[in-house]
Protein backbone atom coordinates (compact mmCIF):
# COMPACT_ATOMS: atom_id res chain seq x y z
CA UNK A 1 0.00 0.00 0.00
CA UNK A 2 1.67 3.39 -1.09
CA UNK A 3 1.63 5.65 1.86
CA UNK A 4 1.44 8.61 -0.41
CA UNK A 5 -2.02 7.44 -1.92
CA UNK A 6 -4.06 10.85 -0.94
CA UNK A 7 -7.06 8.67 -2.63
CA UNK A 8 -6.00 6.25 0.16
CA UNK A 9 -9.46 6.60 2.81
CA UNK A 10 -7.59 8.07 6.49
CA UNK A 11 -8.95 5.96 9.16
CA UNK A 12 -7.71 2.42 6.93
CA UNK A 13 -4.01 4.30 7.19
CA UNK A 14 -3.93 3.42 10.62
CA UNK A 15 -5.19 0.17 10.25
CA UNK A 16 -2.95 -3.10 10.24
CA UNK A 17 -3.10 -5.62 7.17
CA UNK A 18 -1.25 -8.80 7.05
CA UNK A 19 0.79 -9.89 8.55
CA UNK A 20 0.29 -7.73 11.36
CA UNK A 21 -4.16 -8.34 11.36
CA UNK A 22 -3.54 -11.27 14.52
CA UNK A 23 -0.72 -9.23 17.04
CA UNK A 24 -2.56 -5.86 15.84
CA UNK A 25 -5.72 -7.63 17.43
CA UNK A 26 -3.85 -8.74 20.43
CA UNK A 27 -3.26 -5.26 21.10
CA UNK A 28 -6.79 -4.10 20.32
CA UNK A 29 -5.33 -2.13 17.48
CA UNK A 30 -7.89 -1.77 14.25
CA UNK A 31 -7.80 -4.70 11.56
CA UNK A 32 -8.67 -4.74 7.76
CA UNK A 33 -10.10 -8.06 8.33
CA UNK A 34 -10.89 -9.90 11.25
CA UNK A 35 -7.66 -12.48 11.84
CA UNK A 36 -8.45 -16.34 11.85
CA UNK A 37 -6.78 -18.88 13.41
CA UNK A 38 -8.12 -22.32 14.74
CA UNK A 39 -7.52 -23.91 17.58
CA UNK A 40 -5.74 -27.46 17.41
CA UNK A 41 -5.63 -27.06 13.32
CA UNK A 42 -2.40 -29.01 13.04
CA UNK A 43 -3.92 -32.41 13.78
CA UNK A 44 -6.13 -35.35 12.51
CA UNK A 45 -8.60 -33.94 10.26
CA UNK A 46 -5.60 -32.98 7.73
CA UNK A 47 -5.13 -35.99 5.67
CA UNK A 48 -1.06 -34.62 5.68
CA UNK A 49 -0.94 -34.72 9.43
CA UNK A 50 -2.70 -38.46 9.32
CA UNK A 51 -0.10 -39.28 6.96
CA UNK A 52 2.75 -38.27 9.01
CA UNK A 53 1.08 -40.08 12.42
CA UNK A 54 1.22 -43.69 10.20
CA UNK A 55 5.06 -43.09 10.64
CA UNK A 56 5.47 -41.26 14.01
CA UNK A 57 4.07 -41.37 17.69
CA UNK A 58 2.51 -38.36 18.56
CA UNK A 59 5.15 -37.74 21.15
CA UNK A 60 7.90 -38.71 18.72
CA UNK A 61 6.40 -35.90 16.55
CA UNK A 62 6.46 -33.14 19.55
CA UNK A 63 10.03 -34.19 20.67
CA UNK A 64 11.49 -33.92 17.02
CA UNK A 65 11.75 -30.17 16.27
CA UNK A 66 12.16 -30.85 12.27
CA UNK A 67 8.57 -33.05 12.57
CA UNK A 68 7.08 -30.41 15.07
CA UNK A 69 8.02 -27.84 12.77
CA UNK A 70 6.63 -29.31 9.77
CA UNK A 71 3.16 -30.04 11.32
CA UNK A 72 2.69 -26.33 12.83
CA UNK A 73 3.11 -25.49 8.64
CA UNK A 74 0.30 -27.90 7.32
CA UNK A 75 -2.54 -26.10 7.92
CA UNK A 76 -0.39 -22.43 7.16
CA UNK A 77 0.23 -23.76 3.78
CA UNK A 78 -3.69 -24.93 3.26
CA UNK A 79 -5.65 -22.41 4.49
CA UNK A 80 -5.35 -18.82 4.33
CA UNK A 81 -4.70 -18.43 8.55
CA UNK A 82 -3.52 -15.65 10.06
CA UNK A 83 -1.58 -17.27 12.98
CA UNK A 84 0.60 -20.60 13.21
CA UNK A 85 0.44 -22.21 17.03
CA UNK A 86 3.42 -24.46 17.53
CA UNK A 87 2.57 -27.97 17.07
CA UNK A 88 2.99 -29.39 21.06
CA UNK A 89 0.61 -30.29 23.85
CA UNK A 90 -0.24 -29.59 27.01
CA UNK A 91 0.85 -32.62 28.75
CA UNK A 92 5.35 -32.80 28.19
CA UNK A 93 5.68 -30.46 31.27
CA UNK A 94 3.94 -32.81 33.72
CA UNK A 95 6.98 -35.29 31.89
CA UNK A 96 9.50 -32.74 33.18
CA UNK A 97 7.92 -32.77 36.57
CA UNK A 98 8.67 -36.75 36.41
CA UNK A 99 5.24 -37.90 35.83
CA UNK A 100 5.13 -41.05 32.88
CA UNK A 101 3.10 -39.98 30.24
CA UNK A 102 1.24 -42.06 26.91
CA UNK A 103 -0.88 -41.31 24.72
CA UNK A 104 -2.79 -44.50 24.00
CA UNK A 105 -4.32 -45.32 20.91
CA UNK A 106 -8.26 -44.28 20.85
CA UNK A 107 -8.53 -43.39 24.63
CA UNK A 108 -6.21 -40.15 24.82
CA UNK A 109 -3.46 -39.48 27.44
CA UNK A 110 -2.36 -41.51 30.28
CA UNK A 111 -0.26 -40.90 33.66
CA UNK A 112 0.87 -44.15 34.58
CA UNK A 113 1.85 -42.56 38.34
CA UNK A 114 -0.39 -40.00 38.63
CA UNK A 115 -0.29 -37.70 41.33
CA UNK A 116 -2.32 -39.19 44.82
CA UNK A 117 -0.64 -38.20 47.85
CA UNK A 118 1.24 -35.44 49.30
CA UNK A 119 4.15 -37.51 49.39
CA UNK A 120 3.24 -37.48 45.31
CA UNK A 121 3.11 -34.01 44.97
CA UNK A 122 6.26 -33.26 47.28
CA UNK A 123 8.28 -35.72 44.49
CA UNK A 124 7.38 -33.34 41.64
CA UNK A 125 10.43 -31.68 40.19
CA UNK A 126 10.50 -27.85 38.88
CA UNK A 127 13.47 -27.94 36.27
CA UNK A 128 14.41 -25.39 33.87
CA UNK A 129 12.26 -25.74 30.53
CA UNK A 130 15.38 -25.42 28.55
CA UNK A 131 16.44 -29.07 30.28
CA UNK A 132 12.71 -30.55 30.33
CA UNK A 133 11.31 -29.04 27.19
CA UNK A 134 14.02 -28.11 25.27
CA UNK A 135 12.48 -29.83 22.08
CA UNK A 136 9.44 -27.35 21.93
CA UNK A 137 11.66 -24.57 22.34
CA UNK A 138 13.89 -26.12 18.98
CA UNK A 139 10.61 -26.36 16.89
CA UNK A 140 9.93 -22.70 17.96
CA UNK A 141 13.10 -21.49 16.47
CA UNK A 142 12.63 -23.64 13.16
CA UNK A 143 8.98 -22.45 12.68
CA UNK A 144 9.78 -18.63 13.56
CA UNK A 145 12.04 -19.08 10.58
CA UNK A 146 9.60 -20.72 8.05
CA UNK A 147 6.82 -17.99 8.98
CA UNK A 148 8.41 -15.31 8.82
CA UNK A 149 9.09 -15.94 5.11
CA UNK A 150 5.54 -15.78 5.25
CA UNK A 151 4.93 -12.85 7.24
CA UNK A 152 2.82 -14.73 9.49
CA UNK A 153 3.19 -14.68 13.54
CA UNK A 154 3.60 -17.97 15.89
CA UNK A 155 1.82 -18.84 18.77
CA UNK A 156 3.34 -20.42 21.51
CA UNK A 157 1.27 -22.06 24.58
CA UNK A 158 0.68 -23.76 27.97
CA UNK A 159 -1.58 -25.57 29.54
CA UNK A 160 -3.00 -23.25 32.52
CA UNK A 161 -2.17 -24.81 35.97
CA UNK A 162 -5.45 -25.97 37.01
CA UNK A 163 -5.93 -28.01 33.67
CA UNK A 164 -2.45 -29.56 34.07
CA UNK A 165 -3.16 -30.48 37.62
CA UNK A 166 -6.23 -32.00 36.66
CA UNK A 167 -4.71 -34.45 34.05
CA UNK A 168 -1.66 -34.87 36.91
CA UNK A 169 -4.35 -36.23 39.40
CA UNK A 170 -6.89 -38.10 37.62
CA UNK A 171 -4.50 -39.95 35.35
CA UNK A 172 -5.59 -38.74 32.45
CA UNK A 173 -9.23 -37.65 30.85
CA UNK A 174 -12.05 -37.15 33.26
CA UNK A 175 -15.57 -36.67 33.17
CA UNK A 176 -16.39 -35.50 36.94
CA UNK A 177 -12.84 -34.81 37.86
CA UNK A 178 -13.40 -36.35 41.20
CA UNK A 179 -10.49 -36.85 42.41
CA UNK A 180 -8.46 -33.00 41.45
CA UNK A 181 -11.13 -31.54 43.46
CA UNK A 182 -11.59 -33.78 45.88
CA UNK A 183 -7.57 -32.89 46.49
CA UNK A 184 -8.85 -29.16 46.29
CA UNK A 185 -11.39 -29.73 48.64
CA UNK A 186 -10.04 -31.77 51.08
CA UNK A 187 -5.81 -30.84 51.32
CA UNK A 188 -5.05 -27.03 51.11
CA UNK A 189 -1.42 -27.84 51.90
CA UNK A 190 -0.83 -30.18 49.31
CA UNK A 191 -3.17 -28.65 46.42
CA UNK A 192 -1.09 -25.51 47.46
CA UNK A 193 2.05 -27.32 47.23
CA UNK A 194 1.11 -28.69 43.62
CA UNK A 195 -0.18 -25.88 42.16
CA UNK A 196 2.96 -23.14 43.21
CA UNK A 197 5.02 -25.85 41.55
CA UNK A 198 3.07 -26.09 38.28
CA UNK A 199 2.58 -22.24 38.26
CA UNK A 200 5.90 -21.97 38.37
CA UNK A 201 6.24 -24.60 35.57
CA UNK A 202 4.02 -23.11 33.49
CA UNK A 203 5.04 -19.39 33.84
CA UNK A 204 8.47 -20.12 33.06
CA UNK A 205 7.75 -22.46 30.06
CA UNK A 206 5.87 -19.32 28.23
CA UNK A 207 8.48 -17.21 29.24
CA UNK A 208 10.79 -19.32 27.75
CA UNK A 209 8.48 -20.10 24.31
CA UNK A 210 8.29 -15.97 24.11
CA UNK A 211 12.02 -15.74 24.13
CA UNK A 212 12.70 -18.49 21.52
CA UNK A 213 10.30 -17.02 19.32
CA UNK A 214 6.67 -16.58 20.65
CA UNK A 215 5.05 -13.65 19.15
CA UNK A 216 2.13 -14.84 21.68
CA UNK A 217 1.33 -17.08 24.20
CA UNK A 218 -1.87 -18.79 24.78
CA UNK A 219 -2.96 -20.16 27.88
CA UNK A 220 -5.07 -23.26 27.89
CA UNK A 221 -7.16 -24.18 31.01
CA UNK A 222 -9.36 -26.09 29.12
CA UNK A 223 -11.59 -28.13 32.20
CA UNK A 224 -11.75 -24.38 34.60
CA UNK A 225 -15.73 -24.41 33.37
CA UNK A 226 -15.73 -27.10 36.08
CA UNK A 227 -15.01 -25.45 39.06
CA UNK A 228 -17.81 -22.85 40.89
CA UNK A 229 -16.48 -19.50 41.11
CA UNK A 230 -15.68 -19.53 44.52
CA UNK A 231 -13.24 -22.39 44.34
CA UNK A 232 -11.65 -21.04 40.63
CA UNK A 233 -11.20 -17.58 42.86
CA UNK A 234 -9.72 -19.25 46.37
CA UNK A 235 -8.05 -22.19 44.54
CA UNK A 236 -6.77 -21.39 41.16
CA UNK A 237 -7.17 -18.10 39.84
CA UNK A 238 -3.74 -16.97 42.47
CA UNK A 239 -2.01 -19.85 39.96
CA UNK A 240 -2.95 -18.45 36.83
CA UNK A 241 -2.27 -15.18 37.80
CA UNK A 242 1.16 -16.01 38.52
CA UNK A 243 2.46 -18.40 35.97
CA UNK A 244 1.11 -15.18 34.09
CA UNK A 245 2.61 -12.68 35.68
CA UNK A 246 5.94 -14.20 35.43
CA UNK A 247 5.29 -14.94 30.99
CA UNK A 248 4.20 -10.54 31.30
CA UNK A 249 7.89 -10.43 31.58
CA UNK A 250 8.37 -11.69 27.72
CA UNK A 251 6.26 -8.24 26.65
CA UNK A 252 4.09 -10.52 24.33
CA UNK A 253 0.36 -10.48 24.00
CA UNK A 254 -1.33 -13.34 26.07
CA UNK A 255 -4.33 -15.11 25.53
CA UNK A 256 -6.10 -17.04 28.45
CA UNK A 257 -8.39 -19.49 27.45
CA UNK A 258 -11.14 -21.88 29.08
CA UNK A 259 -14.19 -23.66 27.95
CA UNK A 260 -17.62 -23.32 30.03
CA UNK A 261 -16.26 -19.99 31.46
CA UNK A 262 -20.17 -18.56 31.25
CA UNK A 263 -19.68 -18.18 35.11
CA UNK A 264 -16.07 -17.39 35.74
CA UNK A 265 -15.29 -14.91 32.96
CA UNK A 266 -14.80 -11.90 34.73
CA UNK A 267 -12.70 -14.08 37.09
CA UNK A 268 -10.62 -15.39 34.31
CA UNK A 269 -9.99 -11.67 33.63
CA UNK A 270 -8.56 -10.86 36.78
CA UNK A 271 -6.06 -13.49 36.42
CA UNK A 272 -4.60 -11.99 33.86
CA UNK A 273 -4.32 -12.00 30.01
CA UNK A 274 -4.90 -9.89 26.83
CA UNK A 275 -7.35 -11.73 24.85
CA UNK A 276 -9.51 -14.15 27.21
CA UNK A 277 -10.87 -16.79 24.88
CA UNK A 278 -14.89 -17.53 24.72
CA UNK A 279 -16.85 -21.05 24.10
CA UNK A 280 -20.12 -20.92 22.47
CA UNK A 281 -21.93 -21.33 25.69
CA UNK A 282 -22.21 -17.85 25.89
CA UNK A 283 -23.24 -15.03 22.91
CA UNK A 284 -19.60 -13.16 22.09
CA UNK A 285 -21.33 -9.83 22.60
CA UNK A 286 -22.53 -10.42 26.12
CA UNK A 287 -19.50 -12.24 27.38
CA UNK A 288 -17.06 -9.11 25.79
CA UNK A 289 -19.44 -7.25 28.08
CA UNK A 290 -18.97 -8.89 30.53
CA UNK A 291 -14.97 -9.18 30.60
CA UNK A 292 -14.99 -5.42 30.03
CA UNK A 293 -13.50 -2.59 27.62
CA UNK A 294 -9.99 -2.98 28.00
CA UNK A 295 -9.20 -6.64 26.82
CA UNK A 296 -9.38 -8.38 23.48
CA UNK A 297 -11.72 -11.26 23.17
CA UNK A 298 -11.12 -14.75 21.03
CA UNK A 299 -13.82 -17.35 19.49
CA UNK A 300 -16.73 -18.59 19.92
CA UNK A 301 -17.90 -20.61 16.90
CA UNK A 302 -19.43 -24.17 18.18
CA UNK A 303 -16.41 -26.65 16.49
CA UNK A 304 -19.89 -28.65 15.33
CA UNK A 305 -20.95 -26.18 12.84
CA UNK A 306 -17.88 -26.95 10.61
CA UNK A 307 -19.78 -30.55 10.56
CA UNK A 308 -22.83 -28.53 9.07
CA UNK A 309 -23.88 -27.88 5.52
CA UNK A 310 -22.00 -24.49 4.11
CA UNK A 311 -25.36 -22.19 4.55
CA UNK A 312 -26.04 -23.15 8.00
CA UNK A 313 -22.13 -22.69 9.00
CA UNK A 314 -21.93 -19.48 7.32
CA UNK A 315 -24.57 -18.02 8.82
CA UNK A 316 -22.82 -19.26 12.38
CA UNK A 317 -19.87 -17.35 11.36
CA UNK A 318 -22.08 -14.45 10.24
CA UNK A 319 -23.79 -14.44 13.41
CA UNK A 320 -20.27 -14.25 15.66
CA UNK A 321 -18.32 -11.72 13.11
CA UNK A 322 -21.94 -9.49 13.55
CA UNK A 323 -21.97 -9.93 17.39
CA UNK A 324 -18.50 -8.80 17.46
CA UNK A 325 -19.16 -6.07 15.20
CA UNK A 326 -22.28 -4.78 17.78
CA UNK A 327 -19.98 -4.12 20.77
CA UNK A 328 -18.23 -1.58 18.36
CA UNK A 329 -14.62 -2.18 20.15
CA UNK A 330 -11.17 -3.42 18.38
CA UNK A 331 -9.58 -6.47 19.20
CA UNK A 332 -11.36 -9.49 18.22
CA UNK A 333 -9.48 -12.64 16.62
CA UNK A 334 -12.01 -14.92 15.11
CA UNK A 335 -11.73 -19.02 16.63
CA UNK A 336 -13.51 -21.55 17.62
CA UNK A 337 -15.07 -22.51 21.05
CA UNK A 338 -12.36 -25.37 21.67
CA UNK A 339 -10.56 -27.22 19.24
CA UNK A 340 -11.20 -28.62 16.05
CA UNK A 341 -12.47 -32.07 16.10
CA UNK A 342 -11.00 -34.82 13.84
CA UNK A 343 -13.59 -35.67 11.65
CA UNK A 344 -14.17 -32.27 10.72
CA UNK A 345 -14.45 -31.72 6.42
CA UNK A 346 -11.36 -29.96 5.33
CA UNK A 347 -13.30 -27.71 2.84
CA UNK A 348 -15.56 -26.59 5.12
CA UNK A 349 -12.18 -25.33 6.86
CA UNK A 350 -11.28 -23.47 4.31
CA UNK A 351 -14.35 -21.81 3.06
CA UNK A 352 -14.77 -20.49 6.95
CA UNK A 353 -10.93 -18.99 6.38
CA UNK A 354 -11.55 -17.36 3.47
CA UNK A 355 -15.32 -16.30 4.69
CA UNK A 356 -14.48 -14.95 7.70
CA UNK A 357 -11.96 -12.51 6.11
CA UNK A 358 -14.60 -11.52 3.51
CA UNK A 359 -17.53 -11.22 5.58
CA UNK A 360 -15.54 -8.86 8.07
CA UNK A 361 -13.70 -6.72 5.65
CA UNK A 362 -17.37 -5.74 4.30
CA UNK A 363 -18.84 -5.04 7.98
CA UNK A 364 -16.22 -2.84 7.96
CA UNK A 365 -16.81 -1.18 4.28
O1 LIG B 1 -3.41 -26.35 18.00
C1 LIG B 1 -2.47 -26.94 17.44
O2 LIG B 1 -2.45 -27.17 16.22
C2 LIG B 1 -1.26 -27.33 18.28
C3 LIG B 1 -1.32 -28.63 18.80
C4 LIG B 1 -2.07 -29.00 20.08
C5 LIG B 1 -2.23 -30.35 20.43
N1 LIG B 1 -2.75 -30.38 21.69
C6 LIG B 1 -1.84 -31.51 19.61
C7 LIG B 1 -2.52 -32.79 19.82
C8 LIG B 1 -2.57 -28.22 21.12
C9 LIG B 1 -2.69 -26.70 21.24
C10 LIG B 1 -3.00 -29.11 22.13
C11 LIG B 1 -3.53 -28.67 23.44
C12 LIG B 1 -4.16 -29.65 24.31
N2 LIG B 1 -3.81 -30.95 24.52
C13 LIG B 1 -5.22 -29.35 25.18
C14 LIG B 1 -5.84 -28.00 25.34
C15 LIG B 1 -6.79 -27.69 24.26
C16 LIG B 1 -8.09 -28.41 24.40
O3 LIG B 1 -8.45 -29.07 23.43
O4 LIG B 1 -8.73 -28.24 25.43
C17 LIG B 1 -5.54 -30.51 25.88
C18 LIG B 1 -6.64 -30.67 26.90
C19 LIG B 1 -4.64 -31.52 25.46
C20 LIG B 1 -4.53 -32.90 25.97
C21 LIG B 1 -4.71 -33.90 24.93
N3 LIG B 1 -3.82 -34.12 23.89
C22 LIG B 1 -5.76 -34.83 24.79
C23 LIG B 1 -6.94 -34.92 25.73
C24 LIG B 1 -5.47 -35.61 23.68
C25 LIG B 1 -6.22 -36.82 23.21
C26 LIG B 1 -7.58 -36.50 22.77
C27 LIG B 1 -7.61 -36.26 21.30
O5 LIG B 1 -7.98 -35.17 20.87
O6 LIG B 1 -7.21 -37.22 20.63
C28 LIG B 1 -4.28 -35.11 23.09
C29 LIG B 1 -3.60 -35.61 21.87
C30 LIG B 1 -3.32 -34.62 20.80
N4 LIG B 1 -2.69 -33.44 21.01
C31 LIG B 1 -3.60 -34.76 19.41
C32 LIG B 1 -3.09 -33.61 18.79
C33 LIG B 1 -3.08 -33.30 17.32
C34 LIG B 1 -4.26 -35.93 18.72
C35 LIG B 1 -3.56 -37.18 19.00
C36 LIG B 1 -2.96 -37.92 17.81
O7 LIG B 1 -2.37 -37.34 16.89
O8 LIG B 1 -3.07 -39.13 17.88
Amino acid sequence: MPETNLNYPIPHSQTSTRPQRFLAACRRQPVDATPVWLMRQAGRYMVEYRTLRQRYTILEIIKTPELACAVTMQPIDAFDLDAAIIFADILPPLEGMGLSLEFVKGEGPLIHNPVRTPADVAALTVRPPQETLWFTLDAIGLARKELDNRGLPLIGFSGAPFTLAAYAVEGGGSKNHVRVKSLMMSDPAAWRQLMEKLSQVVGDYLLAQAQAGAQVLQVFDSWVGQLSPDDYRTHVLPYSRRAIEIARAAGVPIIHFGTDTAGLLPLIREAGGDVIGVDWRIDLDAAWRLLGEDVAVQGNLDPVALFAPWEELRSRIEQVLDRAHAVGRAGHIFNLGHGILPQTPVENVRRLVEFVHEYSQRLRD
